[in-house]
């Protein structure tokens, strides 16, 4: 299937916000959890996925046997966490406007304790942002903060439409760019940056998940075997050509940046990733618009 073609919740690139959220919800039935998100359990319910997705550790360690896709849960707790971190330093450095690119079915904005006076706008394809709010609306899910669904292509002019929406440029922004770059043609991934840049106040920040090493997270034929039987062929979805990082297209925007290697990450949080996982080159790259 091409990423140009059918774009609902349970196939094409709809399936990897579904996949992402059973991650979560993995997470959420663990003790001691790093992130908590009790909506995640409802998408998987609710897609009807033609992929067997686990939702708890036990279903997840009997199916990872097979999908040969080790470590993913671990490493979407970790990134959760680590973004849900940085939300709560921007929170405390006083920034009050939030900016989720291609949020998917993560609920941040409803499973956040956000302060009323901040507003969170979400941006992602019209069909996952209208799956993920209908679910929501059916378990009664509220927020404190002023929430702003954008439904867009992030390859179209999504600026124009954040601000019809409300975005405000001249306050500090702290954007969030997680499981994204990857799906974007170059061109559109170095726009993605520029219109950043574009909208960012002095004080803004950015935090971005970069995979070092694309074509090495996709060697394995079980995970390729595993995406087929849903319908989607890995090698449409994502683009695996080589582009500048975002710490040099950053610096060159003249941003200050700090790298965090997510091994580095999950070992701070005491959940070292697992050694087969395969998008051990993930970085995360926190910016900061001086
Ligand atoms: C792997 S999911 C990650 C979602 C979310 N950040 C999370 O961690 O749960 C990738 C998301 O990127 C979105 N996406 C990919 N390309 C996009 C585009 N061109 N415009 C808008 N959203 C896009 C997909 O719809 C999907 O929700």
């Amino acid at each position: 299937m091409s990423s140009e073609q059918e774009w609902d919740i349970v196939s094409g690139i709809g399936i990897t916000a579904l996949a992402v959220a059973a991650s979560r919800a993995v997470e959420t039935s663990r003790d001691g959890a790093l992130a908590k998100d009790p909506y995640a359990v409802r998408f998987v319910a609710e897609a009807g996925s033609p992929l067997p997705l686990p939702t708890t550790e036990a279903e997840a360690t009997a199916i990872e046997g097979e999908s040969g896709a080790p470590g993913v849960d671990t490493y979407v707790a970790v990134r959760t966490r680590a973004f849900d971190d940085y939300f709560q330093r921007a929170l405390d450095a006083g920034v009050t406007q939030i900016v989720l690119l291609a949020s998917g079915l993560d609920a941040r904005p409803f499973r956040l304790p956000w302060p009323e006076a901040v507003v969170v706008f979400e941006i992602d394809q019209p069909q996952v942002l209208d799956f993920k709010m209908k679910v929501l609306r059916k378990c009664g899910a509220t927020t404190a903060c002023d929430h702003r669904p954008v439904p867009i292509d992030l390859r179209l002019d999504w600026g124009t439409a954040l601000e019809k929406a409300g975005f405000d440029r001249a306050r500090p922004t702290a954007w969030l760019a997680e499981g994204l770059l990857p799906y974007l043609p170059p061109e559109a991934e170095e726009e993605l940056f520029h219109e950043i840049h574009r909208l960012s106040a002095p004080g803004s920040r950015l935090a971005v998940e970069y995979v070092g090493d694309m074509r090495q997270a996709l060697d394995s034929d079980a995970i390729r075997d595993n995406a087929r039987s849903a319908g989607v062929d890995v090698g449409d979805l994502l683009h695996t050509d080589q582009r500048p990082t975002p710490r040099a297209r950053l610096s060159d925007l003249g941003w200050e940046t700090r790298d965090v290697p997510a091994p580095e990450a999950a070992t701070g949080y005491g959940r070292p990733l697992d050694p087969d996982f395969l998008m051990r080159s993930a970085v995360y790259v926190f910016a900061r618009r001086p």
